[in-house]
């Protein structure tokens, strides 16, 4: 069986142990955003300068500790970290206005980096994957590893989008989000109509959300356009196009600060999706 791997480990020098398992863990050393320095500020003995002021060390660093596969089959690659995760995660950091004291729902987890990045502004975390591969268990390992940051309380649960038939209990859940995350989902085309599916659904309410997707336009060259084309990309705008009721979709420019260590391709993307808060009937 054909195996991938994620450029990440091997980009900016990450620390990688292996486990018995065959599993590694990879430590993710970000940049301190200010105020996490100075909530940390705040349960520690202060030092002063010279003048009299705090000393507060700005070039702090924070790591997240993740447990993760080092390669996998394509079914499997949620077991795996990905440069979208990062780059949602530095988002998070560089907005926590947005982020703070809301319930953030995570689709496509995968091991649960932005997930935990995003439980030290939040009011709650539901983070959400297939369950293949003990992925569930492994997200509550992560957690679990880097209690540090967890500030909200979080929920794991299994989120398939090519199963939208929902209890009661996951949708009023699922619904109760104000804010939707997801990185780098767009890599199967059936993959991507379930998930564009999940997001027509999960928009479908009277309640305002805001969906943050990050990805990477993956390029190939095909014989047929006799040119480097995006396919899964294009796809997925395809699948937005063909289901996008009352929602609206932009882009955000991705200039915004760099904390985590990993290179900021220009094909990355991050979009917006929001919801207008009277939904209109769809069949
Ligand atoms: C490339 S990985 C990205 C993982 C993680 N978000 C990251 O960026 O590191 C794609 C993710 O989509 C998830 N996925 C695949 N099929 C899915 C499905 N039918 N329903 C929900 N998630 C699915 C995978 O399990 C995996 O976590």
């Amino acid at each position: 069986m054909h195996k991938v791997t994620s450029e990440i480990y091997t980009e900016n020098n990450h620390i990688s142990e292996k486990l018995g398992s065959g599993n590694a863990v990879t430590k993710f050393a970000f940049k301190c955003p200010s105020y996490m320095i100075e909530a940390q500020s705040t349960t520690q003995t202060l030092n002063y300068d010279s003048d009299d002021d705090v000393d507060i060390d700005r070039d702090r660093e924070g790591v997240i500790v993740i447990e993760h596969s080092l390669s996998t089959e394509l079914n499997l690659v949620g077991l795996q970290v990905w440069r979208a995760a990062l780059l949602l995660a530095d988002y998070i950091l560089s907005h926590p206005d947005l982020f703070r004291n809301k319930i953030i729902l995570e689709l496509g987890s995968g091991v649960g980096l932005t997930s935990i990045v995003a439980s030290y502004l939040a009011k709650e975390v539901i983070c959400t994957d297939i369950n293949v591969g003990g992925i569930l268990k492994l997200i509550e390992r992560n957690f679990l590893r880097n209690r540090t940051y967890i500030r909200s309380s979080y929920h794991i649960e299994e989120v398939n989008f090519l199963k939208l038939e929902w209890s009661k209990t996951l949708e009023e859940k699922l619904q109760s989000a104000d804010v939707v995350l997801a990185a780098d989902v767009i890599y199967d085309d059936k993959i991507t109509d379930g998930f564009v599916r999940t997001l027509t659904k999960l928009l479908y309410t009277k309640k305002k959300k805001i969906i943050y997707i990050a990805l990477e336009k993956r390029y190939v060259f095909t014989i047929t356009d006799l040119d480097t084309t995006a396919p899964m990309y294009e796809e997925f705008l395809r699948c937005v196009e063909k289901y996008k009721i009352n929602w609206s979709a932009d882009y955000i420019n991705i200039d915004f600060p760099h904390y985590f260590k990993y290179d900021r391709v220009k094909h990355l993307v991050l979009m917006k999706i929001q919801n207008n808060t009277r939904p209109v009937m769809y069949a």
